[in-house]
């Protein structure tokens, strides 16, 4: 066959792939996947182990961790955030082994940075491997509907040689494995942790606007959690692990209808990014590439307005069978 002829054809299969989350996902109930951290009864499992509050009061945040640790995997989640002026609440939906490694430690993060109300709502990734603490990888984004009207999907594919951010089904955000990276890059299992605290000093514009409590109770709903990995034995965490099991619904990588979607996205809507952030590194990290388009975007925002969102987890130990207060 001409191979020209194949082209199209393989272009209407990559581009068929794009539909991911299109089938049922495979949902972890609470009880058989997760268990509580921190927050004593500020954490409300309802419908079946389906759906999950976590409230953050004057008293408390609150937090559940995947019981599993796992190399590798999808993790997913349906979430609607509190509603009106939320400002310094911070609500993460992550992995990390912290935990596990104190001292070099893999994370993988999706963050809310609370919000002013009437503002855009804004949302952040980042990424640290083996340690990797001083050097921040964030990206901030506007969110172009307003998530605590409604459930929005957000998910992270972890595998061994590439991060993908989801928002909606949507890739916002790649992180490649390259060899100058290094250890830089997540290699060491990770839980999943779904928290929400008191970020004030730092979450939104910085810091410049704390957590007012007069609207407190701040109510985050999660729900439909996906779990899907390669669970390692947690006595060996670094033993390997058991295959992850199949499921078409769980995507792979990015096709290429998915990957102009990502592109366009992010031109319109990334508000931050550490690659074009010349005052905190004068050559950026080596993984970066650097986009025009992107970078033109990137201008007409002021980094300093934003605020300098390094910042780690408050610690949320696990202490089996019970949950901790903060
Ligand atoms: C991770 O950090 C540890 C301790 O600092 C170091 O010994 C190890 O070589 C690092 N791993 C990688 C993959 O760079």
């Amino acid at each position: 066959m001409n191979y020209l002829l194949g082209l199209p054809l393989l272009l209407t299969l990559l581009l068929s792939s794009s539909c991911v989350l299109c089938l049922p996902l495979p949902f972890t109930s609470f009880d058989d996947g997760y268990v509580q951290l921190f927050g004593e009864d500020n954490l409300k499992v309802h419908g079946d182990g389906r759906t999950v509050h976590l409230t953050l009061d004057e008293r408390t945040g609150s937090g559940f961790a995947s019981q599993d640790l796992y190399l590798h995997g999808f993790f997913s989640a349906s979430i609607k955030l509190p509603s009106d002026y939320t400002a310094g609440v911070v609500v993460a939906f992550y992995m990390s082994n912290g935990d596990v490694y104190e001292k070099n430690h893999d994370e993988i993060d999706f963050e809310f940075l609370g919000n002013i109300r009437g503002k855009d709502w804004r949302i952040q990734t980042n990424v640290y491997g083996n340690g990797s603490t001083n050097v921040g990888r964030e990206e901030r984004y506007g969110l172009w509907f307003d998530p605590s009207d409604d459930f929005h999907r957000y998910s992270i594919l972890w595998t061994d040689s590439q991060i993908i951010f989801y928002v909606d089904g949507v890739p916002v955000r790649e992180v490649r494995k390259t060899e100058t990276m290094g250890g830089q890059f997540p290699s060491k299992p990770m839980s999943l942790y779904v928290t929400i605290w008191d970020g004030s000093d730092w979450a939104t514009n910085g810091g410049k606007y704390r957590v007012n409590y007069k609207y407190a109770p701040y109510v985050a709903e999660f729900t439909n959690l996906v779990l899907h990995g390669c669970a390692v034995n947690p006595v060996d965490p670094l033993g390997g692990c058991d295959n992850t099991p199949a499921s078409k619904s769980i995507p792979t990588g990015i096709s290429l209808g998915e990957r102009a979607k990502m592109e366009s996205l992010r031109k319109k809507h990334m508000t931050y990014s550490y690659c074009y952030d010349r005052t905190r590194y004068k050559v950026p990290p080596p993984e970066c590439v650097i986009d025009h388009e992107e970078a033109k975007h990137l201008h007409m925002f002021d980094p300093v307005m934003f605020g300098n969102a390094r910042h780690r987890h408050p610690k949320h130990r696990r202490r089996s069978g019970s949950a901790s207060s903060m």
